[in-house]
């Protein structure tokens, strides 16, 4: 696959991809172009068999300093309805396997919402998070005052959406945001090894509770019980659960198909 601002690597692990944001100048500005290639990325890993879990990484100075605001700067509002930029994110959240955000440097605006999108965050002690939209006069327009929100409660992102304060990798943490902080020279890896344990789970089983998880977030509380006992049963009409469940009774290691 071959892309302007990302290098996109299919087998950087057994099972594991990679994407990493390659706009090291800009710190990584996430312009129209990179999303899409974020995008096509996206669809195409959730398409290869080979793939289980993907990664997406940055540089170590930057994850990606937010939306790119030389390519917003002039635009109108009809114009912005017209780009409809964050629809391209929409395929972000529909991808159906595991995304591990691996973060070093600025995860800022558009990066930080980039990060919260994935489904679990490693990051570097250098690694920074805010929403500082404020202060360039908007807001974020990503997912910022709704997952952020979710993620650290109203008191916390109310402070980080208003006055656009960064926050550091180990408030991050205490904050729930992210799932462990790491030195640096360790962040991608210890986010590939969190790859590799997943990639060795029923990819199916992996797909179904990812998606139960994430339905806890986007629906009431009942109907996400519906939703995820139906997942649950579903998946005793897979090879995968006959195979786990003999494994544990045989006690050996279980060997997951996919089917
Ligand atoms: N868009 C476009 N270019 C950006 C950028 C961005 N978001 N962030 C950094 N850059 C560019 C800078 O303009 C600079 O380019 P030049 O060398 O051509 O001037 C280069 O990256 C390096 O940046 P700095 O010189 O500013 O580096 P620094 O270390 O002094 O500061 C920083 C780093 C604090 C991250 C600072 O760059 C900064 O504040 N960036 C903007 C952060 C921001 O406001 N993000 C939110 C964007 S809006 C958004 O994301 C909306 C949404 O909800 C999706």
């Amino acid at each position: 696959m071959n892309f302007e601002y990302i290098l996109v690597t299919p087998q950087y692990a057994e099972k594991v991809a990679l994407i990493q944001l390659n706009r090291p100048k800009e710190l990584n500005a996430l312009n129209l172009q990179l999303m899409l290639e974020i995008k096509e990325a996206l669809i195409s890993l959730d398409n290869d068999e080979s793939v289980a879990v993907i990664v997406i990484t940055g540089n170590e100075r930057a994850f990606a300093a937010g939306a790119d605001i030389k390519q917003m700067s002039g635009k109108n509002a009809v114009d912005m309805l017209k780009i409809d930029q964050f629809s391209t994110w929409d395929q972000i959240r529909k991808t159906k396997k595991p995304i591990i955000a691996a973060v070093s440097g600025f995860a800022l605006g558009g990066g930080c919402e980039l990060c919260m999108i994935c489904d679990i965050i490693i990051a570097s002690e250098t690694a920074q998070f805010g929403q500082p939209e404020i202060n360039i006069g908007v807001m974020p327009g990503a997912g910022g005052t709704q997952r952020l929100t979710r993620a650290v409660g109203k008191a916390r992102a109310m402070e980080m959406v208003l006055t656009g304060k960064f926050i550091s990798a180990a408030e991050a943490l205490s904050f729930g945001l992210i799932n462990s902080v790491v030195p640096i020279e360790l962040y991608l890896t210890e986010a590939v090894k969190m790859a590799i344990k997943i990639a060795e789970k029923s990819p199916i089983a992996v797909q179904l509770a990812k998606e139960s998880v994430l339905k806890a977030f986007e629906t009431p509380l009942q109907e996400g019980l519906y939703f995820e006992r139906k997942n649950f049963y579903m998946l005793f009409a897979t090879e995968d659960q006959k195979e786990g469940m003999q494994a544990f009774v045989e006690k050996r290691p279980a060997n997951f198909k996919g089917r």
